[in-house]
């Protein structure tokens, strides 16, 4: 019959099209192709210029973003990827962007310090989007906003892109800086609540109420410098729940355990795109006594956060943990610090790995130069330290995603430093060691897509990738 010719015909010059297309495709992306010319670039390019150069003039060509589209960063397993390739983290952290953006005077210094911050190739900015009834505040009142200070936050997200930095942002304070959970039980006690604990932040119906109506505002506000909604922003890493939640008034954790599971569920239902993170310490709690030891001490476990259990939660992209002995151990400067670094690290590389199967972001780590026995040689040792262990991980390809340094700030800033400021232009050998560091990460990044093979291609060129010595 006519009918069916027509129709096998047709079929025949379908299935020559397929052909005619697949060919074409495997000629220009074969993966195989690209892989084994890929790999052997990459290997001359590390040995000739990686361990006898500081410049990153060798790389450019892989590391290079120029020309590649602004993409959202993604998860696939236990690692970052950008448009397929992977991505570790070289951030930092500068919390005061959008209230310094918030008047012409101060502006400036926002633009400086992502301009600096992309000179030593960090990629990734930790800063807040709350301010919550303090001076210049974001947020005057429950969803009562200040539109001059929103324009700024969208102006420290326009001026991020320029310098092809990602940022994460942090939702609401669990201390009192830039108001946090005790102004929300302020507010709602000014409305006649009976609330008898800033923990109540966690629990209380109008509270979590006002919390969400502020999620939805940030994420669904259009930049009005961009035209872009913030949940559609692939400048925007990743949100974050809180600032260092805890819990204290329910050491069994269920109280703060219900709290992120709500509201993870909540910032995924509104923004399914962004990757989510909780913004915890990383303190081990009840349901895991068996790591209770890797706790800076013994209070740790009471504070009502449980990293594991926490970390659980349906919603939660990614792990994050502070480092902090300093703060936590005690505030003499002592080598035990620095082994506390370490164990600190591995032990919470290793869930993210064996539990979690996600990344884990060293999201806040410093010192300040106010503790005793401090000098910048520790502020160094401890920055390689934590560099060092991250490099441990991801040349195995696992799970140590990145780190974030507390704290980034330009010159002229120092009235507002507590110790933790790093000011790159008069700490030439922290800049040197963050510059390399991000250098390693940018080479691992453009020469490791985890589409071709990525656990055992890296294993091969990464064994001898030198990391150890040449600082
Ligand atoms: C407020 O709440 C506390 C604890 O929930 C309770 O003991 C107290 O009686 C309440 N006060 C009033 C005035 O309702
Ligand atoms: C944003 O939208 C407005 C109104 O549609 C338009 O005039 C403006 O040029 C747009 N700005 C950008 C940066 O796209
Ligand atoms: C710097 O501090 C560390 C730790 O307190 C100490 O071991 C070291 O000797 C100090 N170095 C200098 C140059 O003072
Ligand atoms: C490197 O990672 C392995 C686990 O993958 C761990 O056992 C080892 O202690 C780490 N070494 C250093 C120097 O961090």
């Amino acid at each position: 019959m006519d009918h069916k010719k027509i129709v096998v015909t047709f079929r025949m010059i379908c299935l020559v099209a397929m052909l005619v297309i697949f060919l074409e495709n495997s000629n220009g992306i074969s993966l195989e192709d690209n892989l084994v010319d890929y790999s052997e670039l990459v290997e001359d390019e590390v040995e000739i210029h990686l361990p006898h150069s500081r410049k990153n003039d060798g790389f450019c060509k892989f590391g290079d973003m120029e020309d590649e589209e602004w993409t959202m960063v993604q998860k696939k397993d236990n690692q970052f990827v950008v448009s397929g390739q992977p991505f570790y983290v070289n951030g930092f952290n500068t919390y005061w962007l959008m209230v310094f953006a918030a008047d012409q005077s101060t502006r400036g210094k926002v633009t400086e310090v992502f301009q600096q911050a992309s000179s030593v190739g960090l990629t990734v900015c930790r800063t807040w989007a709350f301010n919550d009834g303090q001076w210049r505040a974001l947020q005057k009142s429950p969803s009562v906003y200040d539109e001059e200070v929103f324009k700024a936050l969208d102006f420290v997200i326009r001026e991020a892109k320029k310098f092809k930095i990602r940022l994460i942002l942090s939702l609401v304070n669990n201390w009192e800086a830039y108001g946090g959970k005790s102004q929300y039980v302020k507010w709602g006690k000014a409305t006649g609540l009976n609330l008898t604990s800033d923990d109540d932040f966690f629990s209380h119906s109008t509270l979590k109420g006002y919390y969400k109506a502020h999620v939805k505002m940030v994420l669904g506000r259009v930049n009005t410098l961009t035209n872009i909604t913030y949940k559609d922003d692939p400048t925007i890493f990743a949100w974050e729940l809180m600032n260092e939640p805890r819990c204290e008034s329910d050491p069994s954790g269920n109280k703060l355990q219900a709290w992120i599971e709500e509201m993870a569920v909540y910032v995924k239902s509104i923004d399914p795109k962004h990757l989510l993170e909780i913004g915890l310490e990383g303190f081990y709690g009840p349901s895991t006594l068996n790591r209770v030891q890797f706790n800076p001490n013994t209070y740790a476990q009471q504070v009502g956060t449980d990293f594991i259990r926490n970390h659980q939660i349906l919603g939660v992209d990614f792990a994050s943990v502070h480092i902090y002995p300093d703060s936590w151990i005690s505030q003499s400067i002592s080598d035990a610090h620095i082994e506390f670094t370490k164990s600190w690290m591995q032990s919470h590389i290793d869930d993210a790995e064996n539990y979690l199967g996600m990344p884990v972001v060293f999201s806040e780590f410093g010192v300040s130069a106010k503790d005793p026995g401090y000098n910048s040689t520790y502020r160094d040792t401890l920055i390689n330290t934590v560099y060092k262990t991250l490099l441990n991980s991801t040349r195995k390809g696992g799970s140590g995603g990145g780190s974030l340094f507390w704290q980034l700030f330009p010159e002229g800033t120092d009235y507002m430093d507590d110790g933790y400021a790093v000011v790159l232009s008069k700490s030439p050998s922290t800049s040197d060691i963050i510059s390399i560091q991000s250098t390693r990460l940018k080479t691992f990044n453009s020469l490791c897509s985890w589409k071709c093979h990525w656990g055992c291609k890296k294993k091969h060129h990464m064994e001898t990738f030198p990391y150890h010595d040449e600082l």
